[in-house]
């Protein structure tokens, strides 16, 4: 399986298509409510937004979104999902078209940046070093991946075959002088049997 642009934008056509009810009931995601909760909302880069239930929770939070995507159809979706909220949250958005696996946020731009659930074509480690540099001195990074092995049962989760951030890379890929780490762990999933979550938060100190 090859989790590139064509796969992405193929699932996320069907799954509107077919499940419309489905996307629109997904709650924006538990690790991203609990982690920001105490950060001031500013500038913020939702890295592989998807349907954007996320960035939409943000913007209506008062934060101001950059979200990207490199999946026409879930970026069109969560647009007009935008726009039916209201000129207030939908101002506050901004979206971007693009692959992550080149695109690289401007730099020191941004007070949050989160990444979650985002296959990664290429280097994990140049990947969430190109995700941080978009971090402003004080600014906050967070990067969730779905781990592709269930440590309980050992079997295969939804994520096998995908490489998405373990603690592991995450922190190895952080340069300790400049990044104060406030959470690095896995976290079980709600729903047992299906995996756990590595979830790393980290604060950009200079
Ligand atoms: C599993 S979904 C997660 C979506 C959202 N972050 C969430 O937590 O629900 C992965 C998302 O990343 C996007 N994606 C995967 N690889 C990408 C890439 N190289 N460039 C841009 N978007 C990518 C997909 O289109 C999809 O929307």
């Amino acid at each position: 399986m090859t989790y590139d642009r064509a796969y992405w934008e193929g699932l996320w056509a069907k799954t509107l298509r077919e499940h419309p009810d489905k996307v629109a009931r997904r709650p924006p995601n538990a690790h991203l409510i609990t982690e920001i909760a105490s950060l001031r909302p500013g500038r913020v880069l939702d890295a592989g937004c998807g349907h954007g239930a996320e960035t939409l929770w943000l913007a209506a939070h008062g934060w101001t979104v950059t979200a990207v995507d490199f999946s026409a159809s879930a970026l069109a979706h969560a647009r007009s999902t935008a726009e039916a909220l209201g000129p207030e949250i939908a101002a506050r958005i901004t979206w971007v078209e693009a692959d992550l696996g080149a695109w690289t946020p401007p730099r020191a731009q941004f007070d949050l940046v989160v990444c979650l659930y985002v296959h990664v074509a290429g280097s994990v480690d140049e990947t969430v070093r190109r995700m941080a540099s978009g971090v402003a001195p004080g600014g906050a990074l967070l990067m969730v991946g779905h781990r592709p092995i269930d440590p309980a049962t050992g079997k295969p989760t939804a994520a096998s075959g995908q490489v998405q951030v373990s603690v592991e890379s995450a922190v190895a890929a952080l340069d300790r002088s400049a990044w104060e780490l406030v959470v690095a762990e896995e976290r079980p999933r709600a729903i047992a049997g299906t995996g756990v979550d590595a979830v790393v938060l980290a604060k950009r100190v200079m």
